[in-house]
């Protein structure tokens, strides 16, 4: 076929990256298709099925006739679950008017984002970060602002380093915890410290992508923004949804709530694209926020035990370091003692892309390169699958780190 004619393509779509996550997944799903035996730890989603009650729910709008276009902010009935959701859940209160529904947490983000961005202005996102906020900003046309996260502060930001990111041109701090990729949390007084930084500098608007609120372990209580600092309440998008706690991946629905007036915004973007979530989806995730929440904790358990797992075999592993988060089903080890060693191949591992690529080549187990989240030189491992599938892969891990001369 021939290429498409010179300039056709929109220079916005040049300043992004096609989902890294999404390729690390693509190129596994190819290998096992040429008959490789592959084990793939790269997408993050929930290995778990969609409970049947919601499955039902679903069936059921379909039978009643629920097949036609909806509001565009979405269906009455979620909007008011959504609302019902946040004051039982998080302490925080918003009226059903000030609850918008997208299809998906990403599309959340992006109607965020585009409905509010300019050129010149500047979005702090935390490195390790999601794959998506950078290239969402970038596609808006404003500037991504990269602030690191040390591994030696638990991946998390500081309230120095927050400080010192903030200029007269941010507009938002994208906020995401549980971490994907690190699963790294801040606990309310971590959250009260950054707030009292946001306070200082009234300009800026927090988008908190809550999307892992209910994976996480052990005694940790999680925590939002506008529920720790009230004053912030009014500027802040707390965004959420049922893809990850419910298991609704590829049913496409998020959620957020914040001030009504950005409701309306974001409802103007969306009316000139997808114009709402699916209908059938929309009845679904309100049999899933009003439903029965008793497998959430069965679910967290097995998670907590796939962690607990993985960051001991990984720390079992030559020259790799795995500290352990406090929520999503992500890991993010350290390979910095790995580096400049050479592969049973003759490869000599320079950066984290080299490690991924020569572990998938030697030992068929696919992870995602640091470098795609903006922090190298790590991995990312998506524990969402099997504890049999998680111990082959570790082991196979072991023994390419211990082949490693
Ligand atoms: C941090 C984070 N935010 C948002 C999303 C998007 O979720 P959804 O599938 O609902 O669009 C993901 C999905 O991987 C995620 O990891």
């Amino acid at each position: 076929m021939a290429p498409l004619p010179k300039g056709f393509l929109s220079e916005s779509l040049g300043r992004i990256q096609p989902s890294q996550t999404i390729a690390v997944t693509q190129k596994a799903r190819e290998l096992k298709a040429a008959g490789r035996d592959v084990i793939g730890l790269g997408a993050g989603e929930p290995d778990f099925d969609t409970p049947d009650n919601i499955k039902e729910a679903a069936i059921a709008a379909i039978r009643r006739g629920e097949t036609k276009y909806t509001a565009v902010e979405g269906i009455p009935e979620l909007r008011k679950a959504v609302a019902a959701k946040f004051k039982r859940e998080n302490g925080l209160d918003y009226a059903p008017s000030q609850i918008f529904v997208a299809a998906g947490g990403k599309a959340i983000i992006y109607n965020a984002l585009m409905a509010t961005l300019n050129p010149g202005d500047e979005v702090i996102c935390v490195a390790p970060y999601w794959v998506s906020y950078p290239d969402i900003v970038a596609l808006a046309g404003a500037k991504p602002v990269i602030v690191e996260a040390k591994f030696e502060n638990g991946f998390r930001l500081t309230p120095e380093q927050l400080d010192a990111a903030i200029t007269p041109k941010t507009k938002w701090l994208i906020l995401n915890q549980p971490s994907n990729p690190t699963g790294a949390c801040y606990s309310a007084a971590q959250l009260k410290a950054l707030a009292d930084v946001l306070l200082k500098h009234p300009q800026v608007w927090v988008l908190t992508d809550d999307i892992y609120e209910h994976l996480v372990y052990g005694d940790f209580k999680f925590a939002t923004i506008a529920a720790v600092e009230p004053n912030l309440y009014e500027r802040t998008l707390t965004m959420n949804g049922v893809s990850k706690a419910y298991a609704m991946t590829g049913w496409r629905v998020g959620f957020c709530g914040c001030a009504e007036p950005l409701v309306k915004a974001m409802a103007k973007l969306q009316s000139q694209s997808v114009s709402h979530a699916t209908s059938i989806s929309q009845w679904a995730s309100v049999e899933a926020l009003n439903g029965p929440q008793d497998f959430i904790p069965v679910r967290k358990k097995a998670f907590e035990e796939r962690r607990d797992l993985v960051v001991s075999m990984l720390n079992q592993a030559t020259g790799i370091e795995c500290p352990k988060p406090e929520g999503a089903f992500y890991v993010y080890p350290s390979i910095r003692g790995l580096i400049g060693k050479t592969a049973p191949s003759g490869q000599v591992i320079k950066t984290d892309e080299d490690f991924a690529g020569a572990l998938l080549e030697g030992e068929g187990v696919a992870v995602v390169h640091g470098a795609a989240f903006g922090l190298s030189p790590f991995f990312r491992i998506s524990y969402a699958t099997s504890n049999s599938l998680l111990e082959e892969a570790c082991r196979r891990i072991q023994r390419f780190t211990a082949g490693l001369k």
